[in-house]
């Protein structure tokens, strides 16, 4: 009896303790997200996400730049001079996404892949590179190999990372094809048109959110998904709204935090907001985060023009400010000014 009692009195005491325990990581991760909710925050997202704590965030969604495919003025990932390189380095991003996302959370990646060697896909405000652009002669790219690297190789970038997010632990829940009925003409006579791009799913743990009935509603159950790509303002490389939607609403529940590591325009951040999300979005051009906090004003102008579509977030145990997006530039990693093409 005493024996059982004395047990009891000692595990009281460890709930106790675990409960102590929780609620303080727990009050440090909102204190420490807090200064990051509904932020287009401008800097390197590697260093920014080192700011956040381990499994603060509910939901990732981006799209990395692609290697050798454009160029955005100053971006750290994507102009590397060989693709191997390329994946390292995206790899470090993904292993610091790892640590920030919730157990219960998922991780969409769009990339797409090219042929080694092609340096026509990178394009000066919705134009093709011409050889005497300044981008285009700086960027050098190693030479062929014969193996691996020759020229008209399609390089299997996609499947690289993923494969090297496997080594990282992830787990991949679906390899899904984003069909475009518009792409960016890649012509050659001697292979067929490229047309799609990859967003893999990935998760952190077997047990995560997902719902089904909504993916349903949107026709997003099967993992070949058709949409017609958007340019939106000045950047050429956006995600469509309606294409990534239906991933927040089936992988999110309301009051979440979505990040998007790679914000460009803040398509991420829009979505997101208007599905009263709570946002984060990281991009290293203060052009593009201009021009996203932008559109998030409008978002939010518009929904307290009518109410019925106000985003409340009296509820949010986290945050309650969301009217507000400010330009906020990460001062360790001051960005240079440049021309981006
Ligand atoms: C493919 S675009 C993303 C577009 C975005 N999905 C949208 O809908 O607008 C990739 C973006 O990553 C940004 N970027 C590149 N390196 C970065 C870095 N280290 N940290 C944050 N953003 C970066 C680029 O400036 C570019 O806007």
């Amino acid at each position: 009896m005493i024996r059982i009692q004395g047990i009891t009195v000692y595990f009281n005491k460890c709930v106790i303790l675990i409960i102590f325990f929780h609620y303080n990581s727990v009050f440090k991760i909102m204190n420490v997200i807090d200064e990051f909710l509904n932020q287009i925050i401008c800097g390197d997202s590697l260093d920014l996400m080192k700011k956040l704590p381990d499994n603060s965030v509910n939901l990732v969604v981006t799209s990395p730049p692609y290697f050798n495919c454009r160029s955005y003025g100053n971006e750290t990932i994507g102009r590397e001079q060989d693709p191997l390189d390329y994946v390292k380095n995206l790899l470090e991003y993904t292993n610091e996404i790892k640590r920030i996302l919730s157990k219960q959370g998922s991780f969409y990646l769009n990339i797409g892949d090219v042929y080694f060697g092609t340096k026509g896909f990178i394009r000066n405000k919705g134009r093709f590179a011409r050889k005497t652009d300044r981008h285009y002669k700086e960027h050098k790219i190693t030479k062929p190999n014969g193996v691996y690297l020759q020229y008209k190789q399609l390089l299997m970038l996609p499947e690289r990372v993923a494969i090297g997010m496997q080594e990282q632990g992830w787990i991949l829940r679906n390899k899904i094809i984003w069909e475009k009925p518009n792409p960016v003409p890649s012509y050659s006579p001697d292979r067929r048109y490229p047309v799609y791009e990859h967003i893999f799913h990935f998760v952190k743990s077997r047990r995560y959110f997902f719902n089904l009935d909504i993916a349903k509603q949107y026709n997003h159950h099967r993992d070949v998904i058709r949409c017609g790509i958007e340019p939106f303002g000045n950047h050429q490389a956006t995600f469509p709204e309606k294409l990534i939607e239906p991933l927040i609403l089936s992988t999110s529940n309301e009051n979440d935090i979505v990040l998007d590591p790679f914000s460009g325009s803040g398509t991420t951040a829009s979505v997101a907001l208007k599905n009263k999300r709570n946002y984060i979005g990281f991009e290293i051009n203060e052009d593009y985060c201009r021009s996203a906090i932008d559109r998030l004003e409008k978002i939010s102008l518009e929904k307290s023009n009518n109410p019925s579509k106000q985003i409340s977030l009296t509820n949010n145990p986290i945050s309650n400010k969301i009217e507000q997006p400010v330009l906020f530039i990460f001062e360790e990693n001051p960005i240079t000014y440049d021309n981006h093409l």
